[in-house]
């Protein structure tokens, strides 16, 4: 069977079972070729054979889609009804981002252009907090899309977050800290990190209107770790009382605030505002990360410390490795500066909105007495349950619906009476995908409430 043959079938499959829904745009000819690794003809091909079977349209400017009058074996992929179970199983639990989308030609052209262009300095070891030229660059992009108030020497380029978060806990602890305060519900991969680096996570509770000061201040920590833009894993906002609340905290405790603004980027319009960095430079230590925006084989994150806390880090830090690429650095800081990271981030920004608003219609339409927390922000929707909707039965049942899927307790600290939730990560599903996985989160629930 040729390759075209092949593309062809598979497609018309994923039409007649619903997973691309009539009127839904295709990918490019020449799109599809490059994320498949195959040659344009090959596309071309199987798309000509669709249309003439009457599955796909295309029309000149508006590209192809698939024909309105496309025979479909289920009305909406959303609406699953007595669906057999898929054989595939859909990861919907968070941790994943669109790697489908990287922007493979933008970045092969930066390489590209950054390695020709290497000479002896370039290919030689970066400093172990980043190369000036990248960090400056960096320290203007930040400032101008996220309010950040920093200079490049205060901002260090780490290997992700993960390293970022254990190099700070280090100096933390040198300073006296044995503590800090991490949100509930929060990321339990890091409350890992937190204790191998010598620190005891500290559970601090979050409500509606982000993370709970007056409980943090309650909890006796001096330092903490929070997500204000859009928390993980409930996607609330931190409302503006709140930072200016939080803010002071660290004041009158003289202690910091880490924040972690990895997923900022694709704030929806509510909940678009400056990071909680430019309101207090001194006591907010700023994280950033490319694992969202770009990939997480890259590798890439970043600091902004405040003075004082600048030479510990760095200090730890070349003792610690010889620093990220050079390379990758360079790469990265040419497509910020040609413009290409941001007209990437507006349509990945745009994409992440549509699959929170498909998750939102869906819970609206096939989830009775379910409620989503957070605004328009956020990879994954934080589903509160009815009390009746036992959490496990519920991870359990979507299971058997061949979805995966975590229940809230999945990101809790303290064992304490909470409604159970299911948390469903949309980063990493495109958009048939994400409707198969949430049909058969549909399905589970029908079957759990009966
Ligand atoms: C809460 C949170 N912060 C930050 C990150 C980014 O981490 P890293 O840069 O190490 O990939 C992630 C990645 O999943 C995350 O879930």
């Amino acid at each position: 069977m040729t390759l075209a043959v092949q593309l062809r079938d598979a497609l018309r499959r994923q039409i007649e079972e619903g997973a691309l829904l009539p009127g839904t745009r295709v990918p490019s000819s020449r799109q599809l070729a490059v994320d498949l690794g195959v040659s344009r003809s090959v596309v071309v091909e199987a798309y000509e054979q669709l249309g003439a079977e009457g599955y796909l349209v295309s029309q000149r400017g508006s590209g192809t889609s698939v024909a309105a009058t496309a025979r479909t074996e289920v009305g909406s992929a959303l609406t699953p009804e007595d669906r057999a179970p898929a054989r595939a199983l859909r990861d919907l639990r968070t941790g994943g981002s669109d790697v489908s989308a990287f922007p493979r030609q933008e970045w092969i052209r930066c390489v590209s252009s950054v390695v020709s262009a290497a000479g002896q300095r370039e290919l030689g070891y970066a400093p172990p907090s980043g190369l000036p030229v990248a960090r400056h660059t960096l320290a203007g992009y930040l400032g101008r899309v996220r309010g950040v108030r920093t200079r490049p020497e205060h901002l260090m380029i780490t290997s992700g977050f993960a390293q970022g978060l254990a190099l700070l806990c280090r100096v933390l602890r040198d300073r006296g800290h044995d503590t800090l305060g991490v949100e509930d519900p929060g990321h339990p991969g890091e409350w890992k990190f937190i204790a191998d680096a010598g620190l005891r996570p500290v559970g601090i509770p979050v409500d509606r209107r982000g993370i709970r000061v007056d409980e943090l201040a309650r909890s006796g920590v001096r330092a903490v770790l929070t997500t204000p833009t859009s928390q993980f894993p409930t996607g609330v906002a931190l409302d503006p009382e709140r930072r200016a609340e939080l803010v002071d905290w660290a004041r009158s405790v003289d202690g910091y605030i880490v924040e972690d603004d990895f997923d900022a980027a694709f704030a929806g319009p509510s909940q678009r505002m400056p990071a909680l960095q430019s309101l207090a430079p001194d006591r907010v230590i700023y994280a950033g990360s490319a694992s969202k925006v770009l990939a997480p084989a890259l590798r890439l994150g970043w600091l902004a410390t405040p003075t004082e806390l600048t030479a510990p880090i760095e200090r730890l830090r070349a003792g610690w490795d010889l620093g990220c690429s050079g390379l990758e650095q360079l790469a990265f800081a040419r497509l910020v500066d040609t413009g290409a990271f941001d007209r990437h981030l507006r349509r990945l920004r745009a994409e992440f909105q549509k699959r929170r608003q498909t998750v939102r219609q869906h819970i609206s339409r096939h989830l009775p007495g379910v409620t989503l927390l957070g605004g328009d922000s956020g990879l994954q929707a934080y589903l509160v349950l009815p009390r009746r909707c036992a959490e496990e039965e519920m991870v359990q049942a979507a299971r058997r619906r061949s979805v995966l899927v975590r229940g809230g307790r999945f990101y809790a600290l303290r064992n304490d009476d909470r409604p159970p939730a299911l948390v469903v990560g949309y980063a990493g599903v495109r958009g048939a995908e994400l409707g198969r996985g949430l049909a058969g989160i549909a399905a589970a629930y029908r079957d759990v409430i009966g």
